[in-house]
C-alpha cells in the first residue's frame, strides 16, 4: 500500500485516541492511564517506522532532508512528553497539563507531515517506491511492536544519529525536472 495511506491512516487513529485520552480525564484514572498506554504504544511504532523508512529516505534527499530532520527532532520531543507521562501521575493536573502539550505537539506534528511533508517528497520518488516504503513501513511497525525496537536494535529505536552523511546527500546535479519523478533512488 502507498506509505501515505499508512501514515495517513495512523495519524486518524492516533487523533482519536487522543481525543478519547482528553475526554477520559473525568473518569476513572485506570481507563485514562490505559487509553493513554494505547495511544503511546501506537504512536512509538508509528514514529519508529517513519523513521526507519520514511525519514531515513527523505534525509538521503537534498531537497527534503531538512524537513526530515526537524520531523525527526520533533519525533525526539514527543517521545521525551510521552516518557514522562508513561511514568507520572494521570490525577494530577501535572499529568493533564503535560498531556495538553503532548497533543497539541502531535496534532501540530501531523499537520506539518501531511500538509508540507508529504507535498516535498511528490515528486522525487515513483508509486513504485511509495509502495515500497509502505511495506517496509508496515514491517518496521510490526517489527517494533514485537520487539520493542526497530531493525537495527543496539542503535537505539530512532533514525537520528544514523542519519546519511552530507556526502550521502543527494544534490540535484540540474534542476528538478518531470522526469525526475520515475527517477529510482537508492
Ligand atoms: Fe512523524
Ligand atoms: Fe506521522
Amino acid at each position: 500500500m502507498h506509505i501515505f495511506e499508512l501514515l495517513k491512516k495512523d495519524h486518524k487513529d492516533v487523533k482519536a485516541l487522543l481525543e478519547r485520552v482528553s475526554m477520559a480525564s473525568g473518569r476513572a484514572s485506570a481507563t485514562r492511564k490505559r487509553t493513554f498506554d494505547s495511544v503511546a504504544e501506537m504512536i512509538e511504532a508509528h514514529m519508529a517506522g517513519e523513521e526507519r523508512v520514511f525519514y531515513a529516505r527523505l534525509q538521503r534527499h537534498y531537497e527534503t532532508r531538512v524537513s526530515a530532520i526537524e520531523a525527526i527532532e520533533e519525533h525526539k520531543i514527543g517521545k521525551q512528553l510521552l516518557r514522562e507521562l508513561r511514568t507520572g501521575n494521570v490525577d494530577s493536573d501535572q499529568w493533564q497539563g503535560k498531556f495538553k502539550a503532548f497533543r497539541s505537539i502531535i496534532e501540530h506534528h501531523i499537520e506539518e507531515e501531511e500538509e508540507h511533508v508529504f507535498d516535498e517528497c511528490e515528486d522525487l520518488f515513483d508509486d513504485s517506491d511509495f509502495e515500497e516504503m509502505g511495506n517496509s513501513f508496515t514491517e518496521e511497525k510490526r517489527r517494533f511492536l514485537a520487539t520493542g525496537t526497530s531493525s537495527r536494535a543496539g542503535s537505539g529505536r530512532t533514525a537520528s544519529g544514523r542519519a546519511s552523511t552530507n556526502r550521502a546527500v543527494r544534490r540535484p546535479a540540474r534542476s528538478v525536472k518531470p522526469q525526475a519523478k520515475r527517477r529510482r533512488v537508492a
